[in-house]
């Protein structure tokens, strides 16, 4: 599978539909992850609240939670009319409900029930898992450990693999600290890309911007950031010049009419106004401007309308690129 250069990470709270928009139009190229969905979510919630997106986001990831091959089937089953470009397995979540629930990162220590899950859907929809994971847990964390999982994972026919590059603590440490105090271990990622090279092997963990991902591009096919993407949008509106050589940038009056205009075509559909301010609010971080930006948002949230004179004319559209 292609199109890995570079992707959005899934993240609970963060990638919904609406950020993934806004990402898009930063970014025609980067692959676009959801949050993560239980399988049983999926089959006995309300799937078009948790499958609808916007055509534009293509390519777009549905990542989901699951521990039982039967379950994950049906799961994926559900998803196959919104025609996601990938389906991706959660084996990186030290979080203790997904702990409690079997699935996330306990399921490297079974990459047997991991490859009866990604052949199962396989049999029942035709559609080849993905799978994220991290590079170990506790004390399973030497290469041999990582290296057996990925080749027992590829022999179910797994091609693409997604490691978080730091190992979880699965007591001891809550999910946030899991994504800080164990080191990055990029250079355990580099070697699987060595050992397997027929394998799409995507690196992710602290990257900081579109020239941090392409040094790592030297080592591995694709890079995901996941909380630079969320706390500083903008800074990756070089990334389809940077990584792909593309000449066209996005402008920031472009992005913003475009968001408004996605903007008012949820609120008619009876989107809340503050699910789709949301994803703006860091946009200019950090910038002259940014803080007023934030402001003006804040105001349109208290008043419970879009800013009035539209988007474009509230940013700080004249500074950088
Ligand atoms: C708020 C938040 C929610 C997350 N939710 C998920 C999730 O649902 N599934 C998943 O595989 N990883 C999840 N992650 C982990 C990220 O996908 C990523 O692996 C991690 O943040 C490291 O990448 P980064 O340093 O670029 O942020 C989450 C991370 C954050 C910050």
């Amino acid at each position: 599978m292609s199109g890995h250069r570079l992707a959005l990470a899934p993240m609970m709270e963060r990638t919904d539909r609406h950020f993934r928009f806004l990402m898009r139009l930063v970014s025609r190229r980067t692959r676009l992850y959801s949050e993560m969905v239980v399988d049983r979510t999926l089959i006995h919630g309300d799937p078009p609240r948790h499958l609808d997106f916007h055509p534009a986001e293509h390519p777009v990831a549905l990542q989901l939670g699951s521990a039982d091959p039967r379950l994950a089937a049906r799961a994926v089953a559900v998803t196959r009319p919104w025609g996601y470009d990938e389906v991706n397995l959660n084996v990186g979540c030290p979080s203790p409900r997904v702990q409690a629930g079997g699935f996330g990162v306990v399921l490297m220590r079974r990459p047997e029930r991991v490859a009866e899950i990604v052949r199962a859907v396989h049999q029942e929809t035709g559609v080849r898992m993905t799978v994220k994971h991290r590079v170990g847990l506790d004390e399973d964390d030497d290469y041999a450990f990582l290296a057996r999982f990925v080749e027992v994972v590829a022999a179910a026919g797994v091609q693409v693999f997604v490691v978080h590059a730091r190992k979880a603590w699965t007591e001891g440490l809550d999910p946030k600290a899991n994504r800080t105090v164990p080191p990055l271990e990029h250079a355990k990622v580099y070697r699987l890309k060595r050992d397997f090279p027929e394998l799409t092997i995507v690196t992710n963990g602290g990257v900081a911007d579109p020239e941090e991902a392409r040094a790592h591009l030297e080592h591995v096919d694709g890079v995901m950031v996941g909380r630079a993407m969320w706390d500083r949008p903008w800074r990756w509106a070089s990334a389809d010049r940077v990584l792909w050589g593309d000449a066209r940038v996005p402008d920031r009056r472009t992005v913003l009419e475009r968001y408004e205009a996605y903007l008012h075509e949820r609120l008619a559909e009876g989107v809340p106004l503050r699910a789709l301010v949301r994803p703006l609010f860091n946009l200019f971080k950090g910038e002259p401007g940014g803080r007023r930006w934030r402001r003006t948002l804040d105001a349109a949230l208290r008043a419970g309308r879009p800013p009035a004179g539209g988007l474009a004319a509230q940013a700080p559209l004249e500074v950088g690129a």
